[in-house]
C-alpha cells in the first residue's frame, strides 16, 4: 500500500485567483515558483525552425548533454563528460530517477523542513521514509553538517537544496563542504536539488559535485532558463553510476520531449536574455524586503537566491491557508500558504514568489499595504 501524498495548497489558491479573474477581478499570481516570462526569443525561433524540419521521435540530444558537460567545466570547473548528464522532462522525474536508482524502499531520506513540497511525497511515493530536519531561521532555514551528525540513526540519503525553496537561501561554500565531510563519513548519499543554480543575489551557488563526487545532481530549464512547460531538465550522475541512473529514467520515462530539446540547447547561450529577467527579480526583491518590514512582517529571512521570501506571519495567524485565500479575495494577490512547505510550522509562514514583473511587485505592495495595516500589521 503506497504512503499518503498530500495537496499542493498553492494549486487550489491558484484555482480560486483563475475563478476570480474570470469573473473580471484584477489577479497578480505570486503564488508559483515559475517565471513570468517565456523561454528566450532565440529558443523560440529554434523551437519554430526545427518543427518545420523533424519528425520529433524520441530522442536524446547530444549536442545538450555536451552543452551541459561545458557547463559544467565553465561555471563550476568540473570536469563532466557527456555521458554523465540524462536529459528528463524537467527536474521532478531527475528527482524520481536519482531516488529510485539510489535508496530501496524503506530507507530513511533527510530533508529541510521547510522543504519544497515533492520531496517529501516523492519519497513517500517510492515507498522510503522522509526524515524531516527542522530548519529555523537561526540556520536560515536550512541544513546544516551539525544536524546531520546528530541525526540518529544516519540516513541513507539526503536531499540538499540551495538556494532552496521556500526559502531562497544559500547554503555557503564551507557548510557545503562540511556537509559533505559528514555525509562521507556517516555514508550518506546526497541527492542536490541545483535547479535554482544561475538565481542568486547574494553568495555563490556551488554545484555539490565540487566538494563530493558521488552526489547526484538535478537540474533544470524551468527557473533560470525561463522553460517550466517546456518540460526539459537533467541528471548529473557520477560515470559508474550513470548507466543505471539512464536505466531507470528511460524505463519511467523515456526521453524528454525533442523540442524542449531543441529550444534548451539554444537558450543555454541566451545570457544577455536571462541576465535581463535576474535583473527584473533583483529589483522586485529589493521592493519587497523594503516594503514587506513597513506591513509587519519583519522576521524574514532575505532570500540569497531563487526568487521566494518566506515570511513568518505567526503574529498575524495560525491558519496560513485561511489567511492567503483571505488575502487573495480582498485584494487579488495570490500567494502560497506555508502548509505546502512545512507540515507542522507552516501554519505561520507564507510565501511570496517575485518572479514577475516590477510593476506587478509594486502593485502587489500597494494593494497589501492597506490590508496588512487594517490587521495591525
Ligand atoms: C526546489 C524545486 N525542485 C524541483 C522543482 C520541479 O521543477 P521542474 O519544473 O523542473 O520539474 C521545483 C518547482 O517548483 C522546485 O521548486
Amino acid at each position: 500500500m503506497s504512503q499518503e501524498v498530500e495537496p499542493f495548497h498553492a494549486i487550489s489558491l491558484s484555482r480560486i485567483a483563475h475563478g476570480l479573474k474570470a469573473q473580471g477581478r484584477s489577479i497578480l499570481h505570486m503564488e508559483f515558483g515559475q517565471p513570468s516570462t517565456g523561454a528566450p526569443a532565440k529558443a523560440i525561433a529554434a523551437a519554430h525552425a526545427v518543427l518545420d524540419r523533424e519528425a520529433m521521435g524520441y530522442w536524446e540530444s547530444a549536442p545538450l548533454t555536451a552543452r551541459i558537460a561545458r557547463h559544467y567545466a565553465e561555471t563550476y570547473g568540473l570536469e563532466v563528460a557527456p555521458e554523465q548528464v540524462v536529459l528528463t522532462c524537467g527536474a521532478s522525474p531527475a528527482l524520481v530517477a536519482a531516488l529510485a536508482s539510489s535508496f530501496k524502499p524503506g530507507e530513511a531520506i533527510a530533508m529541510a523542513r521547510p522543504g519544497y513540497v515533492a520531496y517529501r511525497n516523492v519519497v513517500r511515493a517510492l515507498g522510503m521514509q522522509a526524515v524531516e530536519i527542522a530548519c529555523d531561521a537561526s540556520v536560515r532555514f536550512q541544513l546544516t553538517a551539525r544536524a546531520l551528525a546528530e541525526l540518529e540513526p544516519a540516513p541513507a540519503g539526503v536531499i540538499v537544496a540551495s538556494p532552496a525553496n521556500p526559502t531562497g537561501t544559500i547554503i555557503p561554500p564551507d557548510e557545503l563542504a562540511a556537509i559533505a565531510k559528514v555525509c562521507r563519513e556517516r555514508g550518506i548519499r546526497i541527492v542536490s536539488d541545483e535547479i535554482y543554480h544561475g538565481l542568486a543575489y547574494e553568495g555563490a551557488t556551488r554545484c555539490l559535485a565540487e566538494f563530493e563526487p558521488t552526489a547526484l545532481i538535478v537540474n533544470s530549464f524551468s527557473k533560470y532558463f525561463s522553460m517550466a512547460g517546456w518540460r526539459l531538465g537533467w541528471l548529473l550522475a557520477p560515470l559508474a553510476q550513470a548507466p543505471r541512473v539512464r536505466a531507470y529514467a528511460e524505463n519511467l520515462f523515456l526521453t524528454a520531449p525533442s523540442l524542449a530539446q531543441h529550444a534548451g540547447l539554444v537558450a543555454m547561450d541566451a545570457r544577455e536574455e536571462l541576465e535581463g529577467h535576474l535583473a527584473v527579480y533583483r529589483a522586485n526583491r529589493e521592493r519587497l524586503l523594503a516594503a514587506l518590514p513597513a506591513m509587519g512582517l519583519r522576521s524574514i529571512a532575505p532570500p540569497d537566491g531563487a526568487f521566494y521570501i518566506w515570511a513568518d506571519i505567526g503574529h498575524l495567524t495560525n491558519d496560513s491557508l485561511a489567511f492567503c485565500e483571505r488575502l487573495l479575495r480582498d485584494t487579488g494577490v495570490a500567494t502560497a500558504p506555508g502548509i505546502d512547505f512545512d507540515p507542522v510550522e507552516g501554519r505561520r509562514f507564507m510565501r511570496f514568489s517575485f518572479a514577475v514583473s516590477t510593476s506587478e511587485v509594486e502593485d502587489a505592495i500597494a494593494r497589501m499595504t492597506p490590508w496588512f495595516a487594517a490587521r495591525g500589521g
